[in-house]
């Protein structure tokens, strides 16, 4: 049971930023990617497509027989981890923005997200948001063309940072002093927005959470990978293999798949 893979599915190529850190604490465990990057951005859908994609991305894990799925996607998990979860056995671990460390922590009380239209409209964003944030201001905007830019190679692009302005004008008026980074591929952006934001803002993303909370479930299932052997990596996508193939770098190899 224990070398069956972690499974982890995202719309795209962002959610590598997530398996690097699963790998990072859990590197004996096999892991199987799917980018779904023929059919994102996933944020500017409805919830119901949202969910049919999840079904499709998690039934083609399932059926490889991975032990527990990550939803790298906090689009995806928003919308459609509860559906999810009731659904099939096996244990899911889900992505939100991390507004909880973010509003305990905030000194001017005021606090940025960054995350997609089907994230910030999601009715678990809304109750999450409204248990933390009652006394503080909470500038939330709309990543629109973020996702596609990635995808699509342009992380330092011209466009990009022009788009990246735009958005942290009104976080930067506001005097934030965090920024939640609520997709993920925005940890991607990280050297940009350090360079666009006021030194004083800290940036917040949920990947190491996520991988300490799959490791916790692990132990809890006694799923945890005793095997000593290397352990192996496999990344899928639907689209071109390049852009991820470079996030990656050379050591691991990304196949281009239908599913
Ligand atoms: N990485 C996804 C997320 O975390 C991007 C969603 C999209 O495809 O729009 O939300």
């Amino acid at each position: 049971m224990s070398e069956q893979s972690i499974g982890i599915f995202d719309s795209g190529v962002g959610g590598t930023s997530i398996w690097k850190e699963i790998h990072k604490l859990l590197p004996n465990e096999n892991t199987m990617y799917l980018a779904d990057s023929k059919n994102a951005p996933y944020g500017s859908k409805g919830k119901d497509a949202i969910i049919e994609l999840s079904i499709k991305n998690t039934e083609y894990l399932l059926n490889k027989n991975c032990k527990l799925i990550v939803v790298a996607c906090n689009t995806a998990t928003t919308n459609a981890i509860d559906y999810l979860r009731e659904t099939y056995q096996v244990p899911f671990i889900g992505i939100e923005p991390a507004i909880k460390p973010a509003a305990l922590k905030t000194k001017t009380n005021a606090i940025g997200i960054l995350a997609t239209k089907g994230t910030l409209s999601s009715a678990l964003f809304s109750k999450t948001s409204s248990l933390f944030t009652s006394n503080i201001s909470v500038i939330e905007q709309v990543g629109e063309g973020i996702v596609e830019l990635i995808e699509s190679g342009q992380l330092d692009s011209d466009d990009m940072k022009d788009l990246l302005r735009v958005y942290l004008k009104p976080m930067i008026d506001a005097q934030i002093d965090y920024l939640v980074l609520g997709c993920t591929h925005y940890p991607y952006l990280i050297p940009l927005l350090i360079n666009l934001l006021p030194k004083h803002v800290k940036i917040i993303d949920s990947g190491e959470a996520v991988a300490r909370q799959t490791k916790t479930i692990l132990e809890k299932n006694n799923l945890l990978n005793t095997d000593d052997l290397r352990s192996k990596s496999l990344f899928y996508i639907n689209k071109k293999v390049d852009v991820m193939q470079s996030l990656l770098g050379s050591k691991f190899e990304v196949d281009y798949l239908d599913f």
